[in-house]
């Protein structure tokens, strides 16, 4: 067996339908007098902040974050938000955006300085912050509540993302309640899933990979196989989405420590270079690395992946999933004509994901992979030439 090294720093995880109600006794335990809340930029004229304003208490402070990916901007005004008073409880409430740039302003607030001063894939050492952090993800999702990490775009023209890593970043309690899902479109229900679902598979299938994190991004693999598609054609079903939430989650916690591999290299390109959505990157993305992988995979955990999703291959089963969420996407769709391709692949091929990838890429490679990329699928086994 190889070495294999394994963090979970979230100190717990609580699930329950109307799980949000549970805020009140998290700040009794905290003993929080002084209570702020980061929540996404959808919920700030919803009836969610009066309720969380009741259970937290009337002096609680507020800030929205915009429904876009976090990017400087975004992270400063967070950081500004924080910085303006002390508190003792932070509450994140949203998808990505709004938990990724709370982790990173409140560790501003502990580390000031500028904000590439914490930047680094590796992650650089943080001094923690005396609140207690509570993340409540509205999708699944990122996993954020659970990682120790953080993604914040670079800003316009640059190829790259900024990444934070530290333990000290990891939210003390991940909150999950399905119900603050219901109102998800199936647009975003689609696109926040499969993100979920690329980090499960590709959690499972990295070269980092081992006997702690499998089992979880098996589980989520499986989870949102079967959920995942109920979840986006019944956006009401409540316990599809319980189990999509819950399988998110416990991708986090395995990507947190397996790593993730080709597909986030070249959606994280996507990302910075033409502003394409997470989740769209990584449909765009997942069947053709999966197809890509499938000789490093062969007998092993590319066939479990199959028989989890009942296709012939782990790259046909993800073909067949993306196209009943609405995901059978062309590059060429996305992207504006005459896009270099070249310099995505460059982007990519520099990504620190890509070395946990279970097959080796280089810049050849992955131009590749984005040529095949430019035609949807249909649903059908993706084969590359
Ligand atoms: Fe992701």
């Amino acid at each position: 067996m190889q070495g294999f090294s394994f963090s979970h720093a979230t100190r717990r995880v609580v699930f329950a339908s109307g799980a949000t109600d549970r805020l009140a006794d998290l700040a009794r335990e905290a003993d929080a007098s002084r209570p702020a809340v980061v929540m996404d930029g959808y919920f700030a004229d919803q009836p969610l902040r009066a309720r969380l304003e009741a259970l937290l208490g009337p002096g609680t402070r507020f800030h929205a974050v915009p429904q876009r990916e976090p990017d400087r901007a975004v992270v400063e005004a967070c950081r500004a938000f924080l910085a303006e008073s002390p508190f003792d409880l932070l509450v994140a409430v949203g998808g990505g955006s709004a938990m990724d740039a709370a982790k990173v302003a409140r560790m501003l607030v502990s580390n000031p300085g500028p904000l590439e001063a914490l930047a680094s894939p590796a992650g650089v050492p943080m001094a923690g912050h005396p609140s207690r952090f509570v993340c409540v993800p509205t999708t699944a999702g990122t996993g954020s509540e659970v990682s120790e990490s953080a993604v914040v775009a670079a800003g316009p023209g640059e190829s790259y993302k900024l990444i934070f890593r530290s333990p000290e970043m990891a939210a003390d309690v991940a909150l999950l309640d399905p119900e603050l899902g219901l109102t998800a479109p199936p647009a975003v229900t689609a696109a926040s899933g499969f993100d979920a679902v690329t980090h499960a598979v590709e959690a499972y299938t990295a070269r980092t990979a081992s006997p702690f994190s499998d089992p979880l991004a098996l589980a989520a693999i499986e989870g949102l196989a079967h959920h995942l598609p109920t979840a986006f054609a019944r956006p009401d079903d409540l316990e599809a989405r319980a189990a999509c939430l819950v399988a998110s989650t416990q991708a986090g916690i395995a990507f947190n420590s397996a790593n993730l591999g080709l597909a986030h290299a070249i959606s994280g390109a996507l990302g910075a270079l033409h502003g394409v959505p997470h989740g769209l990157a990584n449909a765009l993305a997942l069947p053709w690395t999966m197809a890509f992988n499938a000789p490093a995979l062969a007998r092993q955990k590319g066939e479990t992946i199959a028989r989890v999703l009942g296709a012939e291959s782990a790259a046909a089963g993800i073909s067949r999933l993306r196209r009943t969420i609405g995901l059978d996407l062309a590059l060429d769709d996305v992207l504006p004509p005459g896009a270099d391709l070249d310099a995505v692949a460059a982007s990519a091929a520099r990504s620190g994901q890509v070395r946990f990838n279970p097959r080796q890429a280089d810049q050849g490679r992955i131009r590749a992979i984005l040529e095949a990329m430019r035609r949807p699928t249909g649903g059908r086994p993706p084969t590359l030439p």
